[in-house]
């Protein structure tokens, strides 16, 4: 299993903070935002990890993490040209791929979550992919929405819909065998012009190959200055608890 974190877009909305620096570098209380979903392949066990970014903050992003022997894990880089959605980013992932199943996490989200057994389960399945996602008190319509039903198997998942069928959001933390760059190629651009992560999910639904695993506490940073703001706190919490370090 390879990882992959997107870290590319232009994150308008969180301008004026966006326009001189990449999102993922914005700090969450003691790191770069970037941090936290590398550390969460480390503790997954993942040695190999690709940085998808934009063409304009490449090199502050090769100037915090280098090679990644810090991390203990081993980076490569790659360019994603245009913002053109999430599938779009995963696709540049084919050849560093190497034939092997990824594991994709926005180099917004962050969690607390160890992924390690879902890797174990997730390679034990002839094929398919993994979706995680989280209860959310209040509305999960500004997320990919999706209805579970026995054996952690996904019905549906449908992207920022009027009228959620529940009240579990998708992550930005998936799982996938190496057909997904084959989807991919048969995507076509959503209203908003981009290839949608919930697009490329839905072939696996359609297959009855995706599943979903729910996670504990999340928060996808990247989404307005109020969720920026409550993720420095919560980390800052975790921190001084002693949670996290
Ligand atoms: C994207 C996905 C959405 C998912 C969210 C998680 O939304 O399209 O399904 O719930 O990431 O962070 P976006 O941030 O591109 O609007």
């Amino acid at each position: 299993m390879k990882g992959v974190i997107l870290a590319g877009g232009l994150a308008t909305r969180l301008r004026p903070l966006t326009f001189v620096t990449n999102k993922h570098l914005l700090p969450i209380y003691n790191k770069p935002m970037i941090y936290y979903p590398l550390e969460a392949m480390v503790r997954a066990g993942i040695t190999d990890v690709l940085i998808i970014t934009g063409p304009d903050h490449a090199g502050s992003f090769l100037n915090l993490l280098k090679s990644g022997k810090d991390f203990g894990l081993k980076l490569d880089y790659e360019i994603q040209e245009e913002a053109r959605g999430i599938a779009q980013g995963i696709s540049l992932a084919e050849s560093f791929s190497d034939g092997e199943r990824i594991m994709v996490v926005l180099g917004d989200n962050i969690f607390g979550y160890n992924l390690k057994n879902s890797i174990e389960n997730f390679n034990k399945r002839e094929r398919g992919a993994m979706v995680f996602g989280i209860e959310m008190a209040t509305e999960s319509k500004q997320y990919g929405v999706i209805e579970i039903g026995k054996d952690k198997k996904v019905i549906s998942i449908e992207e920022k819909p009027e009228k959620p069928k529940s009240n579990l959001a998708q992550t930005g933390i998936y799982m996938y065998d190496n057909r997904v760059f084959q989807f991919i190629k048969k995507l076509k651009p959503s209203k908003r012009g981009e290839l949608e992560v919930t697009d490329l999910n839905n072939c696996y639904v359609s297959e009855k190959t995706m599943e979903c695993e729910i996670i504990n506490w999340w928060i996808d940073a990247g989404t307005s200055h109020d969720e920026l703001l409550r993720a420095n706190n919560l980390i800052a919490d975790k921190v001084k608890s002693g949670e996290l370090k």
